[in-house]
């Protein structure tokens, strides 16, 4: 591997960082000590900063010797609201919250690329440090967005990362065009007519209902979509009831849906919404259906994802780069940074048996210099003018 080898030289003070943000995992938009950490590094090491850019975000800006391009670098810096269960001796000391995607490891990489690129300078143009606050369904980088982001600091090109548990170790993928899902949440709220669990014919029951309903909602991706389209229909939770002999008054069923187009997006929403009401019909009960988008498809930009694994190629070898693949039904908020601006979004694989959001996962350190490397060194090569 031909990382940059100033970076490996910090590698170890890379590691301090991360496993102190680990200790500290902050949730979405409560990131008030991770961003002012990031904040107070970043202007040691003379980075122009602004902080409170979609609350608690904060954004570097850093020129080179020259005029060129401007790229901007993305990492999101929250956490989730999960018991750790790793017995690191850097667990979390913040009850009930950890760091179980990996985002401490992403911000960390991201303060690499800048220490480096701000000691090195040798870069024509600008790069802009992005980090993001509340990437986990809670609309952070539409928060940085509403904040003028692109506006206040536009930018010619945007990278983001994320790290792949139980992906070969090392192994930098990238997938040119639609690469992640997009996401609905949706809440149906079902409400009838509560009675004695005796006299149910008093009752309109929202139980009955919400159960059907249930079943009903597995036809729209069986049924409504072209097989050959790809969707997700998944009922999450169903609330209802806190007796043995009532019959409740209301219910509600909660879920989410995936795709990886707006029209099929579409669809989905006018199915749920018409089979809530023939539900609604059916069992004489009312419905009120609340369907959001909180995550855009994520599509790469074909070029640009090329040019990418290109460069990666000369830093970790051929034989850890990874173009192409099946997309990922997951979902990711970095989408609407994408929709803004071109740029791609790639994984560094990393051995473990624990995946994301699980409260035994553990993010491999030895990572941390080359996703700060690849970072530092886009900056290098897609600034030129
Ligand atoms: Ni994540």
């Amino acid at each position: 591997m031909k990382l940059i080898d100033r970076i490996q030289d910090f590698a170890d003070e890379l590691t301090t960082i991360r496993q102190d943000l680990h200790a500290h995992p902050e949730l979405g938009f409560e990131e008030v000590r991770t961003s002012g950490i990031v904040a107070e590094l970043l202007q040691g090491w003379g980075i122009e900063v602004h902080r409170n850019i979609g609350k608690t975000g904060v954004v570097g800006v850093l020129d080179g010797k020259a005029p060129g391009r401007t790229i901007g670098l993305r990492a999101d810096m929250d956490a989730l609201p999960i018991v750790e269960q790793t017995n690191l001796p850097f667990s979390s000391t913040n009850p009930g919250i950890m760091h179980a995607c990996g985002h401490d490891g992403h911000t960390t990489m991201l303060l690499g690329a800048a220490r480096y690129l701000a000691e090195t300078r040798d870069f024509a143009g600008r790069v802009v440090f992005i980090f993001q606050p509340a990437e986990e369904g809670l609309g952070g980088a539409r928060a940085m967005l509403a904040d003028g982001l692109f506006e206040r600091f536009p930018c010619d090109e945007v990278y983001g990362l994320h790290n792949r548990p139980g992906a070969p170790q090392n192994q930098v993928r990238v997938v040119p065009g639609i690469a992640m899902a997009g996401a609905d949440f949706f809440d149906i709220h079902v409400t009838g007519q509560g009675s004695h669990g005796a006299r149910p014919q008093e009752s309109r029951d929202p139980v009955i209902a919400a159960s059907a309903l249930v079943q009903a909602l597995q036809s729209v991706v069986s049924r409504s979509i072209d097989p050959l389209d790809a969707a997700v229909v998944s009922v999450t939770q169903i609330h209802s009831g806190s007796a043995y002999n009532v019959i409740p008054g209301s219910a509600v069923v909660s879920g989410t849906a995936r795709m990886f187009t707006d029209a099929v997006r579409q669809r989905i929403r006018e199915r749920i919404k018409d089979i809530a009401q023939g539900v609604a019909a059916t069992y004489a009960v009312e419905v009120e259906v609340d369907i959001r988008n909180i995550f855009d498809v994520l599509e790469n930009d074909e070029a640009l994802s090329g040019a990418f694994a290109d460069m990666a190629r000369g830093m970790v070898g051929d034989e850890n780069v990874a173009l192409g693949g099946r997309p990922n039904t997951g979902s990711e908020d970095f989408a609407d940074m994408l929709r803004a601006v071109p740029g791609a979004y790639f994984t560094i694989g990393h051995e473990g048996t624990a995946l994301l959001h699980n409260a035994a996962f553990t993010f491999d350190d030895s990572i941390l210099p080359i996703g700060s490397s690849l970072l530092a060194r886009l900056a290098e090569t897609r600034t030129a003018p």
